[in-house]
């Protein structure tokens, strides 16, 4: 599930919410999963990968991550994603556009130290999308760190992401490809909706 805290009452953030709603009612499965697409200005090289978000805070969507993973380094190089939701169970795509930045120190550590302490060792203990010579490694790396006793202690090498959309697309799936495409795009501090063609 996503945590809103004060959600934003522009309007992209209330067809979300309502979609979001629906969605949760005909009970889709990973309703956090979205995927971050990233580009890196210095491999020049696009990638992309699903991350659970966790909370929209206002206009900031968050996720956690490690700040040393290949996806923190395109944020490094290139601040700019783009981000994809796809709830089958209401047939509805969102694509949103933002800058990405890093949570502060603060929120993640207030967050991790909530966390279940068995998914804070693994946080720790792994060095995320580095080769390691065998699975049972990882599980050995992973034993050791669940022995630590600053398993509340956020790591600097991981927190959270923040993004706030300048742009959304609410693709919605229609019979004969008859989709319905609402897009709501931030220009001079104002939300302009438009419809595109399928
Ligand atoms: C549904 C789903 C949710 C995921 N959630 C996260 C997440 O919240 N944070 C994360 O770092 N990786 C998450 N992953 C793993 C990432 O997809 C990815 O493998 C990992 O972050 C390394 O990505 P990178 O090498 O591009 O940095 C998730 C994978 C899936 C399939």
């Amino acid at each position: 599930m996503i945590k809103f805290n004060n959600l934003s009452t522009d309007a992209p953030y209330v067809v979300f919410k309502e979609l979001y709603n629906e969605s949760m009612k005909a009970s889709q499965k990973n309703i956090e999963a979205i995927c971050i697409a990233s580009y890196s200005s210095d491999n020049k090289e696009v990638n992309a990968r699903f991350v659970n978000l966790k909370f929209i805070n206002d206009n900031k969507f968050i996720f956690f991550s490690n700040y040393e993973s290949p996806k923190s380094q395109d944020f490094y190089s290139h601040n700019q994603i783009t981000a994809l939701i796809y709830w089958s169970s209401i047939n509805i795509q969102i694509k949103m556009k933002a800058h990405i930045m890093k949570t502060s120190k603060e929120f993640n550590q207030v967050y991790f130290a909530k966390r279940d302490e068995k998914k804070n060792a693994l946080a720790i203990s792994s060095v995320q999308s580095k080769t390691i010579e065998s699975y049972e490694a990882i599980q050995k790396n992973y034993e050791l760190s669940l022995k630590k006793s600053n398993l509340t202690e956020c790591p600097e090498y991981w927190g959270g992401y923040s993004f706030t959309p300048y742009y959304f697309e609410f693709w919605e799936g229609h019979d004969l490809r008859l989709n319905k495409r609402d897009v709501y795009e931030m220009k001079s501090n104002e939300w302009k909706h438009g419809i595109l063609q399928p």
